[in-house]
C-alpha cells in the first residue's frame, strides 16, 4: 500500500468500566469543559460518541454502558478503538465488570490507561485500586509496571487535563494514519429507528470522508446518505477521519459494530446488500432445517 497520502488521524478512545463508576459523567465533564458552552447547550439527544479538542488536537470518545447485559457491545466497542480507558471508582475499586473490561482491553491489544475516578470522595483510595489492578496484571508505572493510572474527578474536573495529555501521548506513539481520499469506511457504534427520521446510525469514520449523497452499504443494509448530524447535533455535509455523527438515509437499522462502506453507485450498494441478505437468509434456513431434522 502506498501510504504517502495518508494523514495522521485523531485517536478513538473507548471508555469502559463497572456500572456507575462514572464513565458518562467523566465524558460529560470533558465535553463541557472542552467545547464552547453555546454549542454544548444544544445537545439534547443521547450520543455515545463525540470528538473534543485538547490543545488543538482532536480526540474521539466512545462511551459504553457498564451493565452486565451490555458485554457484547463492549466487546464490539473494543474493535474500533485505538486506546482503552478503564474507569475505576476510587471508593469502590475493582468489580465484576471491571474484570470483564480488563480482559476485553487486553484482548484488543490497545494501549490501556486507567482513570481512577471519584478522587474527590472521602473514601477514595488510590492505593487500594492500584493493588487490586496490579493483582490482575495491570501494574502501575510508578510500581514498576506499564500502565498509567490517572486520578480524576468527573465532579471537580481534577486530573482531566492530565488524562487528555496522556491520551495524546499514547496516540503519538501509535502513529495513527489513514487515507482521507479512500472510499469512506465507518463503523456503526449505535443505531436506532427514530420517529420521523427513520433508521439512524451513529458512526465513526475510519477511512476516507463520508459525505451526504454517498451510496453506502452496511452489512445487509444500504442507502444514500440523506443527512449527517455531527456530535453537536448540527447538520454537516461530511465527516472526516475519526469524526463521529449520525447518518440518515439507510433502508433499515444496521447493527452496532457493522461497517459502512461507500460504493460507486446506488445500484452497486443495493446489489451488495441484497446478496448479503440472501446469503444470510439461506444460512438461517439451513440452520432451521438442520434443527427440524434432529
Ligand atoms: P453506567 O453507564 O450505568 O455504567 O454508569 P457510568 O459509569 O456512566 O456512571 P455515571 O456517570 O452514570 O455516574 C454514576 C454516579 O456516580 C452518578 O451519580 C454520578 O454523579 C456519580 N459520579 C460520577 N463521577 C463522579 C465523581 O468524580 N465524583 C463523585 N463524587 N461522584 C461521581
Ligand atoms: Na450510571
Ligand atoms: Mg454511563
Amino acid at each position: 500500500i502506498d501510504e504517502s497520502n495518508f494523514e495522521t488521524r485523531p485517536p478513538v478512545v473507548t471508555i469502559m468500566g463497572h456500572v456507575d463508576h462514572g464513565k458518562t459523567s467523566l465524558l460529560d465533564k470533558i465535553r463541557s469543559s472542552k467545547i464552547a458552552s453555546a454549542e454544548a447547550g444544544g445537545i439534547t439527544q443521547h450520543i455515545s460518541a463525540y470528538t473534543i479538542k485538547q490543545n488543538n488536537q482532536k480526540i474521539t470518545f466512545v462511551d459504553t454502558p457498564g451493565h452486565a447485559a451490555f458485554s457484547a457491545m463492549r466487546a464490539r466497542g473494543a474493535s474500533v478503538t485505538d486506546i482503552v480507558i478503564i474507569v475505576v471508582a476510587a471508593d469502590d475499586g475493582v468489580k465484576q465488570q471491571t474484570e470483564e473490561v480488563i480482559s476485553h482491553a487486553k484482548e484488543s491489544g490497545c494501549p490501556i490507561i486507567v482513570a481512577v475516578n471519584k478522587i474527590d470522595k472521602e473514601a477514595a483510595n488510590m492505593d487500594m485500586v492500584k493493588s487490586q489492578m496490579a493483582e490482575r496484571e495491570m501494574t502501575p508505572v510508578d510500581w514498576g509496571g506499564e500502565i498509567e493510572f490517572i486520578g480524576v474527578s468527573a465532579k471537580t474536573g481534577e486530573g482531566i487535563d492530565d488524562l487528555l495529555e496522556n491520551i495524546l501521548l499514547q496516540s503519538e506513539i501509535l502513529e495513527l494514519k489513514a487515507d482521507p481520499n479512500a472510499k469512506a469506511k465507518a463503523t456503526v457504534v449505535e443505531s436506532s429507528l427514530e420517529k420521523g427520521r427513520g433508521p439512524v446510525a451513529t458512526v465513526i469514520v475510519q477511512n476516507g470522508e463520508l459525505k451526504v449523497g454517498d451510496n453506502v452499504v452496511c452489512d445487509t443494509t444500504f442507502g444514500r446518505v440523506k443527512a449527517i448530524t455531527n456530535d453537536l447535533g448540527k447538520p454537516v455535509k461530511s465527516l472526516g477521519l475519526s469524526e463521529t455523527g449520525s447518518i440518515l438515509g439507510l433502508n433499515e437499522v444496521p447493527d452496532a459494530g457493522t461497517v459502512m462502506v461507500a460504493q460507486d453507485s446506488d445500484k452497486e450498494a443495493r446489489e451488495i446488500a441484497t446478496k448479503r441478505a440472501e446469503h444470510a437468509r439461506a444460512k438461517e434456513l439451513s440452520k432451521s432445517t438442520k434443527v427440524s431434522l434432529e
